[in-house]
């Protein structure tokens, strides 16, 4: 996820290799970094998903009527899988739309926003929420829909685990389905990006990217301080996330080889209409069928 887009953060690549060097050997030392060997390791905290739910959400609220409307003539079937469906409010979309959502992230307090702000419809039987890891699950049902957004793909640490995913992906699709996942780019996932995400007098919230052309890699560093309502202490917080930087070519030959027939990268403005220089855009999003 990277999101903030604040002019004057111009730094060259070679500073800010350095800066990322040196937040993490920071980070390191006082124990507090995630760094994601593994889908095991990743992690949204109390607090980021705090942030997240204060800070972040109007991009899946944004995309869900996009996606809804690009689906609702190609489905008939209304049950939907939210791959990594953090905070739940393009489960929440759709539920309010009709449709059964499973939602599935790994991270504990994500989910436990996704369960508060969809309480009537898990009590209705029509939304559940599933503690789990995507590279790794496996469900009774068969979905007419598969989502994963907000480039949580790019989460991943690697490519087998992508290629996971996708192959969970293709055994929990309906026949007729539809799986469609966003994915920040290599031009996007470059580009120096941060800011002040939110202050006031009870938060003061950072967001800073940086990018590691060594490893394709991209670490978005969320600090700050947020005061406990319990206690009325300021407590400093401090998550870094990592994005993997995918090549379009090779997750294209991945969703074939796990045995998708159709694959075309799209943008938001128009997912019916396929772009023939995906790596040319900041995010895409992969629509996919068996
Ligand atoms: C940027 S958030 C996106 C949340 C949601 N999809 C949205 O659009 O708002 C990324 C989410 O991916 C989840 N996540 C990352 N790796 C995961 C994994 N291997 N399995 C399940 N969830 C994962 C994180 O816990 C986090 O909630």
């Amino acid at each position: 996820m990277v999101h903030v887009h604040v002019a004057g953060l111009v730094q060259h690549a070679h500073l800010q290799l350095n800066v990322t060097a040196l937040i993490l050997e920071t980070t390191l030392k006082k124990g507090s970094l995630t760094i994601f060997k593994g889908a095991k390791n990743m992690s949204y905290g109390y607090h980021l998903s705090k942030i997240y739910m204060n800070n972040l959400t109007q991009f899946p609220m944004r995309i869900s009527s996009t996606i809804y409307n690009f689906l609702e003539q190609k489905v008939d079937n209304r049950n939907l899988l939210d791959l990594c469906c953090g905070t739940g409010h393009l489960a929440y979309y759709f539920l309010k739309k009709g449709y059964h959502v499973t939602g599935i992230d790994l991270s504990k307090y994500m989910l436990s926003h996704a369960k508060n702000i969809n309480t009537n419809y898990i009590r209705a039987g029509k939304a559940t929420f599933i503690h789990g890891d995507v590279t790794n699950f496996s469900l009774a049902n068969r979905y007419s829909i598969i989502l994963s957004t907000y480039d949580s793909l790019n989460h991943l640490d690697n490519f087998t685990l992508l290629s996971d995913t996708f192959k969970n992906a293709y055994s929990h699709l309906d026949e007729n389905g539809y799986f469609i996942f966003d994915l920040n780019t290599k031009q996007g996932l470059s580009k120096p990006n941060g800011g002040l995400l939110s202050e006031d007098e009870n938060h003061f919230n950072m967001a800073q990217s940086f990018y590691d052309s060594t490893w394709n890699k991209a670490y978005c560093r969320y600090y700050g301080f947020i005061k406990e309502p319990s206690t009325e202490h300021y407590f400093k917080y401090d998550e870094t996330i990592s994005n993997t930087i995918f090549s379009l070519s090779e997750v294209e030959r991945s969703l074939y080889q796990t045995g998708f027939t159709s694959v075309y990268f799209a943008t938001l403005r128009d997912l019916d209409r396929k772009i023939e220089n995906p790596e040319s855009k900041d995010r895409v999003f992969a629509i996919v069928r068996k």
